[in-house]
């Protein structure tokens, strides 16, 4: 299981440190882009992945554009860095065209789809991509509860998959949801607020993403 914190819940103020923190065990660091057209929220743009590449040369930045135009800025993040480019289904016409433009611009193409989207729209383009995100929750901010419904259609895509490719969840991730998304066979878990908002500040993370990993917390609330 791969962990991808969202830095969506980090101290902004202080993200060179937050970031610190979590890079040494978490597997990817997730890039949460809002465009306040695609969802009712505004956040980073590729000057932010610039500065995060720059600092953290070797982190993957799993970068997901929740915008209405995800062609229109591939390339700017491909320049600033980005590793994995991450598009949704619900704006796209030709997705499978998208991908292959992200792959010319050097990364990997991820395509995602909201709860209320029906799984058989992304299914003829699965083979095109190297990573297919769930969405657990509506997007646009983060600390909203899991929606436990979507894990059908995990347990859909996943027999569909290569070796090389990923089944992402991303959405109420935390050490009560996170043994279910392994059951339902996803590999790589996104979380924010179960991460960057612990109590315990900082000194939590390596303890929770851990936990997150291992998914050795059940079902039922904690
Ligand atoms: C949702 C974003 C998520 C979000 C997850 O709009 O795409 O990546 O940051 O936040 P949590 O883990 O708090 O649900
Ligand atoms: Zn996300």
């Amino acid at each position: 299981m791969k962990l991808a914190p969202s830095i969506l819940s980090a101290d902004f103020a202080q993200l060179g440190a937050e970031v610190e923190r979590v890079t040494p065990i978490a597997d990817l660091l997730h890039v949460d882009v809002m465009d306040g057209h695609f969802v009712p929220n505004l956040t980073m743009g590729p000057a932010l992945c610039r500065s995060l590449r720059r600092r953290f040369p070797d982190v993957c930045l799993d970068v997901h554009m929740m915008v209405n135009e995800p062609g229109k800025f591939l390339r700017a993040f491909a320049e600033a860095g980005a590793t994995n480019y991450t598009f949704h289904i619900e704006v796209v016409d030709d997705p499978q065209r998208l991908a292959q433009e992200v792959h010319a611009a050097g990364m990997s193409a991820g395509l995602a789809l909201n709860p209320p989207t029906s799984v058989e729209r992304i299914l003829p383009h699965v083979a095109a991509f190297d990573v297919i995100l769930i969405m657990s929750v509506n997007p646009g901010f983060s600390g909203q509860a899991f929606i436990a419904d979507v894990l059908t259609k995990a347990r859909r895509v996943k027999p569909m998959l290569r070796a090389d490719q990923r089944l992402e969840i991303d959405g109420g991730v935390n050490a009560a949801t996170a043994k279910a998304c392994r059951d339902a066979g996803c590999d790589v878990l996104v979380a924010a607020s179960a991460i960057f908002g612990a109590k315990g500040g900082r000194a939590e993370y390596p303890r929770i993403i851990a936990g997150l990993r291992n998914g050795t917390t059940g079902p039922s609330r904690s």
